[in-house]
């Protein structure tokens, strides 16, 4: 199969992630007989420090040509960066939000998975770590807050601030459609979370969550208010499958959730529009503490990547390899540092997508 990827190496960490993510997937080319075929785009900072804008038109439209996109991580030190003495529309996080808008990717998959072999990180007690986890946040990616209308104005000397959150029926009824299909897959439970008993847009939220429950008999259904998901994430992960939520709502209960693993340089995430096209990202950030000294774990990124084969390409056998790769190499002891515990080998990024594609091939 030939696969056009457009990739993204971004700021910080990024392009040495997604170097690792590269090399495992010609890996996996090699393995399969696949033909993999990369164009790289700037975004973010790197975009700024050329264009003057973190992300242009042709930029744009190079990857809305490709069948999918590979993001590594964008953005900078927000207090000692430039690129933040900007405007808000010219900063490195408003090239994200434009690519999400601009390629339709209203559908963000956010796994957060207790692995076993790391379950020592999580920092949840024993007896609620033990039960292990695995849900999937499915968050509203192009409307909401994010994308209302925003002004600041001065009346009589008082700035005043408005930002607004809009949802049509439409908008929620596909991501929705979206989070039961993936239900379906998984184990058949959607909690979908609102905050019913203050917000219209919550409401409405609900009633077409319901609307649409009806076509999968097969799925639970439950509604959740966010202020009691973010406890319940603490108090007892396991209960959730698929959390189905708005934009900002998924934005701040997807950290929680990645930190509750314990490994958020584990986590992969997807965007994805109405067709099979998508954009993959590691669930962390850019790290630019760390960048350039080879001690960034590439793992979100490469499992990102393994999505990518799965969900734009139906590649399943080929994600699964790539999957059971990252688990034998932490199985056989490899940690980067943000991982780290006793009794295991430490290694560089770099070196850890070689034992991944050591795994690969053998
Ligand atoms: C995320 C990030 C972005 C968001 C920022 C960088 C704009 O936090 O992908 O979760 O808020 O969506
Ligand atoms: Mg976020």
């Amino acid at each position: 199969m030939e696969l056009k990827i457009t990739c993204i190496p971004g700021d910080g960490i990024g392009p040495e992630i997604v170097a690792e993510a590269k090399k495992i997937l010609n890996a996996v080319a090699a393995k399969f007989g696949h033909d993999m075929q990369y164009t790289d785009i700037l975004m973010g900072g790197a975009s700024i420090d050329v264009h003057g804008v973190p992300l242009t038109d042709e930029a744009v439209e190079t990857a809305r040509s490709a069948d999918a996109v590979l993001m590594g991580s964008i953005g900078g030190d927000t207090t000692t960066s430039p690129w933040y003495k900007l405007a808000p529309n010219l900063r490195p996080e408003a090239g994200l939000l434009a690519i999400r808008k601009a390629l339709n990717l209203f559908a963000n998959l956010r796994p957060a998975v207790l692995y076993e072999e790391l379950a020592g990180a999580c920092p949840l007690k024993t007896e609620i770590s033990e039960k292990g986890f695995d849900m999937l946040i499915m968050r509203e990616l192009t409307g909401g807050l994010y994308f209302g209308e925003r002004r600041t104005t001065e009346e009589n000397g008082v700035r005043k601030a408005v930002d607004t959150l809009t949802y049509d029926e439409n908008e929620i009824r596909r991501i929705a459609i979206k989070g039961f299909d993936i239900a379906r897959k998984r184990k058949k439970k959607v909690t979908s979370v609102d905050k019913a008993n203050v917000l219209d847009s919550s409401r409405l939220w609900r009633a077409v969550v319901e609307e649409v429950a009806k076509d999968y008999p097969d799925v639970t259904l439950e509604h959740m208010l966010v202020d009691n998901c973010a406890m319940q994430l603490v108090k007892d992960p396991a209960q959730f499958d698929v959390i189905l939520t708005e934009n900002m709502f998924g934005d701040i209960l997807s950290d929680e959730a990645s930190m509750v693993t314990g490994s958020i340089g584990m986590l992969a995430s997807a965007s994805l529009n109405d067709s099979k096209f998508g954009l993959y990202e590691p669930s962390h950030g850019s790290a630019p503490d760390i960048a350039g000294k080879d001690l960034a774990n590439p793992i979100a990124t490469i499992l990102s990547a393994s999505m990518m084969l799965r969900y734009s390409f139906d590649l399943d056998k080929e994600a699964d390899a790539i999957d059971n790769a990252v688990k034998q190499t932490l199985k056989d002891g490899y940690r980067t540092g943000d991982i780290m515990s006793e009794g295991c080998e430490q290694v560089g990024c770099k070196k850890m997508g070689d034992l991944i594609v050591e795994r690969i091939k053998s």
